[in-house]
């Protein structure tokens, strides 16, 4: 086997800038335990601005910086290939040539892989190549491999993740401090947690691509992206997280994949975190992932979600996966093996307590009709909350468990109501 693994980085930002750093910091470890040393050769970079301090950077560590991707993609010498670019191409195009040539592939790339990822996982294995893409959900948490290696004996009943920092972050700050949502994503961007453009952080789409990939390691499902069923944190009012909060609840953006006993389910939403639960205490701009399995029951794996030496390590882990696998002569072994036939449950197999919270005119018997108009359609009551505002009425509720597809025709009627204004409906985790 070789002695030096040679790299070439698609991408030399945020993320891709760790890389050197991890692979100085732990060079000792990382030789013992890989066998092999990694030279980071080339990085491919929009514009080779010399006194950029990236650039500053790549000249310490000595990696040549290129605006040419086949300068990385056509060197015969690169043997495995980072790509740190992000969204779908030329990522794509990019990784393929990489496979194409033979190179190992590295990847942090959500948005593509939750697309794209069986059509990739594919060509690695046509082309007997690594491919490994642990940086992908929630950045510095080891969770893929987790799922694969640790988890292996065990049935998983669902994974419930906070995996996007900007929305835990501006949930945190409603709820703590009362922020509007505005003046939480001014404070978010502020920071340089949300992404440039924050449209996938807060419509819950940077959170469906990661379960969408948690979807698969957990179930060996292939989920497409259609198929889960999505909503933001847009929108979301300052008064619903109060009153959640009084009935004991946190509101989190939880990304969640489970098994009915009538296939998966797999849904990513503002949710009602009961205030007890190890999920609830996950502030700021931290991810965690909760895992609901047979045999261990309950485990929590917790950490920050973004970030340059977080996501650096994870990227790192994977070229050391590699170095393994060309040892163990396995290369070209998908990172999940795990397969099943992909299996979607329906409405009625899906089950939770919901919160509801319902504008109604206060006055004497509209609350005890409405009330009676829920129970004649299947609702039982955890518990109520009632704030009057003038002439109206806010009725908080907490069901006890109901089917979706009950609670679907409970909304309906709802919105058909002209007496009920339906201001909000969200699911509790349990
Ligand atoms: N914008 C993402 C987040 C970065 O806020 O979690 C990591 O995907």
């Amino acid at each position: 086997m070789k002695k030096q693994l040679n790299v070439g980085m698609l991408g030399f930002g945020v993320v891709g800038s760790g890389v050197p750093q991890i692979l100085a910091e732990s060079a000792e470890k990382i030789r013992q335990i890989a066998g092999v040393e990694f030279v980071i050769k080339k990085a491919l970079v929009r514009s080779a601005d010399e006194t950029s301090e990236l650039m500053k950077r790549a000249g310490r560590y000595g990696i040549e910086l290129t605006t040419k991707a086949e300068d990385v993609l056509e060197d015969g010498e690169i043997d495995v290939v980072i790509e740190v670019m992000g969204k779908i191409e030329p990522a794509k195009s990019f990784i393929k040539r990489a496979m194409n040539a033979g190179k190992h592939v590295i990847t942090a790339n959500k948005d593509l892989l939750a697309q794209h990822g069986p059509e990739l996982v594919a060509l690695a294995k046509k082309q007997q190549t690594a491919f490994y893409y642990e940086a992908s959900v929630a950045g510095g948490i080891p969770i893929l491999r987790t799922l694969v290696n640790s988890l292996a004996a065990d049935r998983i009943e669902s994974v419930m993740g906070i995996v996007n920092g900007t929305t835990n972050y501006m949930l945190t700050q409603m709820t703590q401090l009362g922020a509007s949502y505005d003046t939480a994503l001014a404070e978010a961007q502020r920071l340089g947690f949300a992404e440039s453009d924050p449209t996938n952080d807060v419509s819950g789409l940077d959170a469906l691509y990661k379960m969408v990939i948690l979807s698969d390691f957990a179930y060996g499902m292939e989920v497409s992206v259609d198929e889960v069923a999505r909503r933001g944190i847009e929108g979301l009012s300052t008064d619903v997280v109060k009153a959640s909060e009084e009935l004991g609840f946190i509101v989190k953006l939880i990304g969640i994949t489970e098994d009915t006993g009538h296939g998966i389910h797999v849904e990513v939403a503002p949710m009602l975190v009961p205030a007890d639960h190890p999920l609830a205490s996950v502030a700021n701009e931290n991810n965690s992932v909760f895992v609901k399995s047979f045999g261990i029951n309950g485990s929590m794996y917790y950490g920050p979600g973004a970030g340059t030496l977080p996501t650096a390590t994870s990227i790192v882990s994977d070229l050391i996966a590699i170095a393994e696998d060309m040892k163990a002569d396995r290369l070209g072994t998908p990172f999940n093996v795990y397969h099943m036939p992909k299996k979607i449950a329906d409405d009625a197999s899906i089950t939770s307590r919901f919160f509801l919270a319902i504008g109604v005119p206060n006055n004497k018997g509209q609350l005890s009709a409405l009330t009676g108009m829920l129970s004649g359609m299947g609702v039982e009551f955890d518990q109520l909350l009632q704030k009057n505002q003038g002439e109206q009425a806010v009725l908080n509720i907490v069901t006890y468990p109901l089917d979706l597809k009950t609670l679907r025709n409970i909304l309906n009627v709802l919105s058909d109501d002209e007496a009920y204004i339906l201001l909000d409906c969200l699911r509790v985790i349990e």
